[in-house]
């Protein structure tokens, strides 16, 4: 057979080819993304049009029936909400994550939980036993769950032709082959052709799709950023793998909203979803520790309370360390320089660290005021009280800004018992106090916020 062999360079962000490799893409302006690639094409075999004699036609958007948008149920309430009520007919969801995360445990679970629908879950990462001892693990049967161990796309897309199931299940998409193109599974054409055949056949036929995708060091799904444009929803799976707390992200999703959040707790049988967040990521500790203090923060559309842990120490060296787990590092940078400059708390010499309870990451700014209250809380040896928490935003003159959801925020602090939350004064209009048990504390500055806890 004439095959021809040649080497492309990919760029991994936007998929553009160049014959030679590039320091700076031309198309996205990315620097050092161009990977190599050894690509064989059989030229004879032009597989990629599938159904050449298939015509489409334009239709009026008036005309077209909105069944074809009705959500399928996963019996997971936590990835339904995060998927924004549940599967769209024809989907394809990208679920990225660490090694050992939990991905395949999620989907396996989905699979054997979807009794009405007919799966096909795909593996070309464990073999059949395996897969059967994880569902026995998880407890779980559904009889109309079928498994196959493959790698060669157009085999799956065989067997999917045959099965017709309701969901299809991918793990992972970096394993997956087509014959036509010689690279590896896993490089970025391999990716990107599998990807296409796959989301085309999910389209056709209006199956979701799940396709599980590897990360890479730098948190990044693995393989070309393409990827993300071609499905439809993206999610991310992450957690500490030393807790048992593993969050599920949307990053992306045309059929709802990104700020949704899914809890989970990996258990010895498989992941338990967590209805009441506040209750577990709150130590539950009685006594007052100096360095503690608690956030009252907004993910989705869901309020949870978050302990955030602060140490500040004499640094033995030159340059102080600085280290964040579960929030961004740059951000606790402006906030210890707002404490340095405005509030003249010295903390430019000492080590400073910070910490998430529970093993999650926060990005919601109303963090701020309880991360501030913690660093002064540690730095003065003043503990904060666990009945108290915290909710605003610090602006670089120290000023304390409003945040939105404050009435969600007060609801839950006062649902569970909280004595007292301090706020921005801005928040105040807007909120009726004497509907909650709890005091309300409205601040302007930080100076109002040292008072209180000194
Ligand atoms: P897995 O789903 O294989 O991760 P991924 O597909 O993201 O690589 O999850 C593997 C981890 O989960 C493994 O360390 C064991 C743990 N686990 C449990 O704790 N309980 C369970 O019921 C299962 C199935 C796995
Ligand atoms: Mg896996």
């Amino acid at each position: 057979m004439a095959t021809k062999q040649k080497t492309i360079y990919f760029c991994k962000e936007c998929g553009a080819s160049s014959s030679t490799w590039l320091g700076k893409c031309p198309h996205c302006g990315a620097w050092n993304s161009f990977v190599e690639e050894v690509v064989k094409r059989n030229d004879s075999s032009n597989k990629t049009s599938r159904q050449p004699n298939k015509t489409t036609e334009a239709m009026l958007i008036t005309d077209i029936p909105l069944s074809q948008m009705q959500r399928t149920n996963t019996h997971n309430a936590e990835l339904n909400r995060v998927l924004g009520g549940g599967l769209v007919a024809g989907s394809v969801i990208l679920v990225g994550g660490e090694p050992g995360i939990g991905k395949s445990t999620l989907l396996l679970q989905v699979a054997l939980d979807c009794k009405d629908q007919t799966v096909l879950y795909v593996s070309g990462e464990e073999s059949s036993e395996q897969i059967k001892m994880r569902a026995e693990r998880l407890n779980g049967q559904n009889s109309r769950c079928y498994i196959l161990t493959e790698t060669d796309c157009e085999h799956i897309l065989s067997q999917a032709e045959n099965l017709h199931p309701d969901i299809i299940v991918i793990d992972s998409v970096q394993t997956l082959t087509v014959e036509y193109i010689d690279a590896t599974a896993g490089s970025v054409s391999q990716i990107r052709e599998c990807a296409a055949r796959l989301s085309r056949y999910a389209k056709e036929t209006a199956t979701p799709l799940f396709l599980i995708g590897h990360i890479t060091k730098d948190g990044n799904i693995a393989g070309p950023k393409i990827l993300e444009h071609m499905v439809d929803v993206v999610l991310q799976f992450e957690g500490d793998r030393n807790y048992g707390y593993r969050i599920l992200r949307s990053i992306k999703n045309r059929y709802g909203s990104t700020a949704e959040l899914g809890i989970y707790e990996m258990q010895t049988y498989g992941l338990r979803e967590v209805n009441n967040p506040s209750e577990i990521l709150l130590s539950g500790r009685e006594e007052q520790l100096s360095g503690t203090a608690i956030a009252a923060t907004v993910e989705g559309s869901r309020t949870i309370m978050i302990e955030t842990q602060a140490l500040v120490a004499h640094s033995f060296y030159p340059s102080p360390q600085r280290t964040s787990t579960g929030f961004d590092l740059r951000r606790l940078s402006m906030l210890l320089a707002v404490l340095e400059k405005r509030e003249g708390l010295r903390i430019g010499n000492k080590d400073v660290f910070l910490n998430i309870a529970g093993g999650i990451r926060v990005f919601d700014t109303a963090t701020d005021l309880a991360i501030i209250a913690s660093l002064i809380s540690s730095s003065q040896e003043k503990p904060v009280s666990s009945k108290h928490c915290f909710a605003a935003e610090i602006g670089l003159s120290s000023e304390i800004r409003p945040v939105t959801h404050i009435n969600e925020r007060i609801s839950e602090a006062n649902k569970l018992g909280f004595e007292r939350i301090y706020i921005s004064k801005y928040n105040l209009k807007g909120i009726t106090p004497s509907q909650y048990r709890l005091e309300i504390v409205p601040l302007a500055k930080i100076d109002d916020l040292m008072r209180y806890i000194l």
